[in-house]
């Protein structure tokens, strides 16, 4: 069974959706580690109260290839097979990514590529674009602008705000995600270019 590393920063809601379906059986994965870069991250609590390995690695002032060296150490020493960014605040480096080739999701809150980067909510509402969503791609060493697995769009309607935007995407990131990583530990893909082409 494949070994999932889910990196996060805060929250952990796409985490806990990934871990859920792993339980009822419609994820065939297993949940190697789950490390954190913040130490107030409330997923490391859920992650050790579903007996999985959570670890803290605060990254607050560390040197990126540092940081990230340790954090590949981490992710090898627990076997993972596939990292899964989910809501992990921080750009990984070159160094990183050869670690893990074509091994490394992320999910991003807006239809890539449009709004990269932070706030894709807030972004979104500025534009006043009418349709959003999310987007899981493959991380490469450019923000937020790998192969794209997966999209979900979601519409924005008058009277959103940060926060209800925020919950009408977040539903569809959780479906998404676990599809996303479905399709990838099944190899059930492959990638031409750009392009993620569904064997
Ligand atoms: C999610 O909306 C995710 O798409 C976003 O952070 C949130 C994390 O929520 N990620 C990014 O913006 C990455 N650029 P969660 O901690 O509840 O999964």
């Amino acid at each position: 069974m494949k070994r999932l590393g889910i990196l996060v920063s805060g929250r952990g809601s796409n985490f806990e959706a990934i871990a859920r379906n792993i339980a009822t059986g419609q994820l065939d994965a297993e949940v190697a580690v789950v490390i954190s870069n913040r130490a107030e991250a409330r997923c490391l609590d859920t992650a050790l109260a579903r007996g999985l390995n959570a670890v803290c690695l605060p990254s607050k002032g560390l040197d990126r290839e540092v940081y990230d060296r340790t954090l590949a150490a981490e992710l090898h020493r627990h076997g993972v097979d596939l990292v899964c960014l989910a809501g992990f605040m921080r750009l990984l480096s070159a160094g990183f990514i050869r670690e893990f080739p074509d091994r490394i999701l992320n999910i991003h809150p807006s239809l890539l590529p449009s709004f990269p980067g932070l706030d894709a909510q807030h972004q979104a509402l500025a534009h006043a674009v009418k349709i959003t969503g999310c987007t899981v791609h493959f991380v490469d060493q450019h923000l937020d602008a790998g192969p794209i697995v997966i999209q979900a769009a979601v519409p924005v309607l008058d009277l959103d705000t940060v926060e209800t935007l925020s919950a009408r995407i977040l539903t569809q990131e959780h479906r998404i995600y676990s599809e996303a990583i479905g399709i990838v530990i099944a190899g059930k893909y492959r990638v031409q270019g750009r392009r993620v082409l569904l064997t």
